[in-house]
C-alpha cells in the first residue's frame, strides 16, 4: 500500500475546450467552467489535506493559440486571482507562481503577484499556479544558473541544479492527474515527475469534481512506490 494522501498533487487540466464545443458553446465559455472546477478542487484538496496542489493554468506552448483565446484566459486568471485571494488567505492557503513571469501581460503578473504577497503568511496547503510554464524551459534556466554561477563540472549535482528551477522548495508531485483523455505530460514538471504516480481520466476538466478527486487519491493510496527498489526492500523499510 502507498502512503495514503499525496503530499504533492499536480495537475494537467485539460478538455475545456472540447466540453464547450460538444455543448455547441464557445471555447472560452469552457475555460469559465473550468475555473469553477478550479474553486472545487482546491477546496476538497484543502479539506484532504494536501500540503501542495499545483494546476496547469497556462503552458509556455499555449501563447501560440489565437490571441483572443489568450487574452480571454489571462483575463480570466487576473480577474479570479483577484477576487479569490482574500478567501484564500482566510482558508490558510498560500499562492505561488511558477513559471516565466516576463512573459506575462502586466496587469495578470500584478494579480498573480498580489496575490502571493495576501496569502505569504498562510501556512497551509500551497496553491501552485504554473503560468506561461514549460518543463524544459526550466530545466535550461537550471543549466544556465549553473554556468552563470561558474559551478565546475564535478560540482554539478541535482540538488545544484534545482536552486535555480523557478520554485527550488517545491517537493515533486506525488500524483500527477490528467484529464480529457489525452496520455501525456505535455511538457509539466519534466524533472519532478521522475518518480510520480501518473493518473489519467476521459472527464473533461470542467466535469472533474470533488469525488472525482477522491478518486483519483484512492487509486494512489492503492498503488506501491518503489522508488527503483524492490517490493521486499519496501515492506523491510516500512517494517522499521
Ligand atoms: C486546457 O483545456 C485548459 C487550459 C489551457 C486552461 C486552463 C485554465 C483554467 C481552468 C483557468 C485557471 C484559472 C485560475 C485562476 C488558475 P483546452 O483548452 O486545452 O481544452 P481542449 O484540449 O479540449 O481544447
Amino acid at each position: 500500500m502507498g502512503e495514503s494522501v499525496p503530499r504533492h498533487v499536480a495537475i494537467i487540466m485539460d478538455g475545456n475546450g472540447r466540453w464547450a464545443e460538444n455543448k455547441l458553446l464557445g471555447r472560452i465559455r469552457g475555460h469559465v467552467a473550468g475555473v469553477s472546477a478550479v474553486r472545487k478542487i482546491v477546496r476538497r484538496a484543502n479539506d484532504r489535506g494536501v500540503r501542495y496542489l499545483t494546476l496547469f493554468a497556462f503552458s509556455s506552448e499555449n501563447w501560440n493559440r489565437p490571441r483572443t483565446e489568450v487574452a480571454a484566459l489571462m483575463q480570466l486568471m487576473k480577474f479570479n486571482l483577484r477576487r479569490e485571494a482574500k478567501e484564500l488567505a482566510e482558508n490558510n492557503v498560500r499562492v505561488r507562481l511558477l513559471g516565466d513571469r516576463s512573459m506575462l501581460p502586466e496587469p495578470a503578473l500584478k494579480a498573480a503577484e498580489e496575490a502571493e504577497e495576501i496569502t505569504k503568511s498562510s501556512t497551509g496547503m500551497e496553491l501552485v499556479l504554473a503560468i506561461s510554464y514549460g518543463g524544459r524551459d526550466e530545466i535550461l534556466e537550471g543549466v544556465k544558473g549553473l554556468i552563470r554561477e561558474g559551478v565546475k563540472e564535478e560540482e554539478v549535482t541535482e540538488k545544484r541544479l534545482r536552486e535555480h528551477f523557478y520554485l527550488p522548495d517545491l517537493p515533486d508531485p506525488d500524483l500527477v492527474i490528467r484529464t480529457s483523455g489525452e496520455y501525456r505530460i505535455s511538457n509539466f514538471l519534466l524533472w519532478q515527475i521522475a518518480y510520480s504516480e501518473l493518473y489519467f481520466t476521459d472527464l473533461y476538466w470542467p466535469d472533474f469534481d470533488e469525488k472525482e478527486f477522491d478518486r483519483a487519491l484512492e487509486v494512489f493510496a492503492s498503488r506501491e512506490r518503489r522508488f527503483g527498489k524492490t517490493s521486499a526492500q519496501v515492506e523491510r523499510e516500512k517494517s522499521v
